[in-house]
């Protein structure tokens, strides 16, 4: 049989970091070999508290685990959120994900089973490409949003048409790729728009521990939840707080009605986060002390690179949150690919802007994923003239 879909079916995308394979190779090439800061997979340790829990459960977890999460689990997911946001969620509207990418990829199928009668998902403009992936994958039609000069959604471009069709609006502060500060303001006005419409908000919030103003302070970042619940949902994950990416795990929670429907089809499709894991991501939920350890290595990061950019020709054009940066390059000439080109030349692979939607193709995204040494490599290299690329006559 073949492998290619039937006429008019889906037929899948190249993945989008894929599509830096080439230069991944140029990258690897370069003399000292590659940085790479083009995906924001951690590269830090995870804490061994958490690790220490995996393995002390093996022997206990013979047994399949539920799908929305043990209680401890839940327990450990609503103690954070007491403790991160001041708002106070019931263990029993949690659920847990195997990882949130597989909750984005999903949300909008399953919230389309609920209610066949909308059909759209509106998402950032510039943004974690599964939010269009899942809407695509649900049939559903995946409509930007454009974002304003500070990167926040402006849900004023949003036509009446969309709001009227529109199942489900992602939120996603501080943004991927954009850095977008999380803040209670843009926060209360999406939720306050998307209720107003009857659309139903799903807040990626897993950034969420990475959250500084533009001084370089951290501040503490805002929960969708604490706007409102009906309607609501809240999502979070593991994978970047406390470095647990290969874990699989994250949750889900908010709307008692929708959480217990969507826990509800989950539970028949098996979707089950291990318990080792479980337990391993318990103890992960009830720690803060790793997560400012981890915060303080991608502060000193962040500013490091920053105080770099100028050195590789970038300027920093995004927001003061999250683990990446924003940049373009100083010469409006040159748009993200060539940017990413250029750089992979030197040995450091980043991700090419429109990776993240049409509105990203003069930017490029900088994960600050790498130790600062690896940093400080990188843009040594960055800074160091190629010969050949100097033009005739010049100095
Ligand atoms: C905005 C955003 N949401 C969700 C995810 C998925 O994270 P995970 O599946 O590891 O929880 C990522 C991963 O990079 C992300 O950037």
């Amino acid at each position: 049989m073949s492998k290619d879909a039937a006429a008019g079916g889906f037929v899948p995308p190249i993945y989008p970091y894929f599509r830096l394979d080439a230069l991944k190779q140029r990258a690897t090439a370069a003399p000292g070999g590659i940085v790479d800061l083009s995906v924001g997979t951690p590269n830090d340790a995870v804490p061994a508290i958490v690790v220490k829990a995996l393995a002390d459960a093996g022997e206990g977890a013979a047994g399949y685990p539920r799908a929305i999460g043990g209680p401890a689990l839940r327990g450990a997911a609503a103690g954070w959120m007491e403790r991160a946001f001041g708002v106070t969620v019931d263990p029993a509207h949690v659920v847990n994900v195997i990882g949130t990418k597989e909750l984005v990829a999903s949300l909008p199928h399953l919230l389309r089973l609920r209610d066949p009668s909308r059909d759209t998902v509106l998402y950032p403009a510039v943004s974690y490409p599964t939010y269009a992936m899942g809407a695509e994958l649900a049939g559903c039609r995946a409509v930007p949003v454009p974002l304003r000069d500070d990167w926040h959604l402006d849900l004023s471009a949003v036509s009446g048409d969309d709001a009227a069709r529109a199942l489900l609006l992602w939120l996603n502060e501080p943004g991927n790729p954009t850095g977008s500060q999380s803040a209670p303001g843009p926060m209360a006005e999406a939720v306050g728009w998307a209720q107003a419409h009857g659309v139903i908000v799903a807040s990626d919030e897993c950034y969420v521990e990475f959250n500084w103003d533009d001084a370089g302070d951290h501040v503490p970042g805002a929960t969708a939840l604490a706007a409102g619940v009906d309607g609501v949902l809240a999502v979070h994950s593991l994978s970047k707080r406390s470095n647990m990416a290969g874990y699989r795990c994250g949750f889900l929670a908010g709307d008692g009605d929708l959480v217990a429907y969507i826990a509800s089809v989950r539970t028949h499709a098996g979707m089950m986060v291990p318990g080792p894991v479980q337990a391993a991501a318990t103890v992960a939920w009830s720690d803060d002390a790793h997560v400012a350890v981890q915060r303080a290595r991608y502060a000193e990061r962040r500013s490091y690179a920053r105080s770099r950019l100028a050195d590789a020709g970038l300027v920093d054009a995004g927001g003061p949150s999250s683990f990446y940066l924003w940049a373009r390059s100083a010469d409006s000439s040159e748009d993200g690919w060539a940017v990413t080109a250029r750089l992979a030349g030197s040995g450091t692979l980043v991700a090419a802007g429109d990776l993240y939607g049409e509105g990203g193709a003069g930017y490029v995204r900088i994960a600050l994923v790498e130790p600062l040494e690896r940093l400080q490599l990188a843009f040594d290299r960055m800074s160091v003239v190629d010969p050949s690329m100097t033009p005739i006559g010049g100095t």
